[in-house]
């Protein structure tokens, strides 16, 4: 990619900015300074801008351990969003959000600045896992729950559930398993065997588990590998 386009993805300013930028010798690629801004780089140059390293990165993933009272959305006028939590150097990339959670489900989310692995991720043609962490009041009948249920999709149409797979954890507390993310499904699941959820945590994706060291509101970049669909 160009130096002048790099550098203004990564909102160091427009690329008339830029160009001005390497006139002044203010960017280094590998040690040397660098003047054309058509110059050629790749993810394994180090760049460097007034002598602090650019981070660039074609892609990467990030684990966050979301709070409750915070949105999964890119942008909300009332309430924090999880995008909101990225810090340098990670929010200077446009960032995807890899299955949300409603505002009071707290847990495991992914972002990455990945396009198409947020899509490998979330589509429903590839039957990704999530696992969730429920507490629960009423007394749950394990068969019923794991079985197909018809329940109201986000635009009230009636759909049935693939199944789910439940490994009760103690009294009013369990594990739940589900292959597809359509809204509030796990509590209406729950609503459905006529239980109430009282608290979720997503706590897997894929082969992805929440790191439980990670505090409520913190992330880590994790391998971008590790995710195998
Ligand atoms: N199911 C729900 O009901 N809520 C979530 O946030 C995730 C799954």
């Amino acid at each position: 990619m160009r130096l002048d386009k790099l550098l203004s993805n990564l909102k160091y300013g427009s690329r008339r900015e830029i160009r001005d930028y390497c006139k002044n010798k203010r960017v280094k690629v590998n040690d040397k300074v660098i003047t054309d801004v058509s110059f050629d780089v790749s993810e394994k140059d180090v760049i460097t801008f007034d002598e602090i390293e650019v981070f660039h990165k074609d892609t990467f993933l990030l684990m966050l351990n979301k709070p409750s009272g915070v949105v999964s959305a890119n942008k909300d006028n009332l309430h924090k969003t999880v995008i909101d939590l990225i810090k340098e150097p990670y929010n200077r990339y446009e960032l995807n959000i890899c299955g949300r959670l409603d505002i009071d489900t707290v847990g495991l989310v992914l972002i990455t600045n990945d396009g198409a692995l947020m899509h490998k991720i979330i589509s429903p043609k590839n039957d990704i896992d999530k696992t969730y962490y429920v507490e629960y009041s009423g007394t749950i009948d394990k068969t019923a729950l794991e079985s197909p249920l018809e329940l109201l999709d986000g635009n009230n149409e009636l759909y049935r559930t693939k199944g789910s797979k439940v490994e009760i954890l103690g009294k009013n507390e369990c594990n739940i398993t589900i292959s597809e993310g359509k809204f509030h499904e796990v509590k209406r699941m729950f609503e459905k065997i006529g239980c109430k959820v009282t608290y979720l945590k997503r706590i897997r994706i894929g082969n992805v588990t929440l790191d439980e060291s990670l505090n409520e509101g913190d992330y880590i970049e994790i391998d971008y590998n590790m995710f195998m669909c």
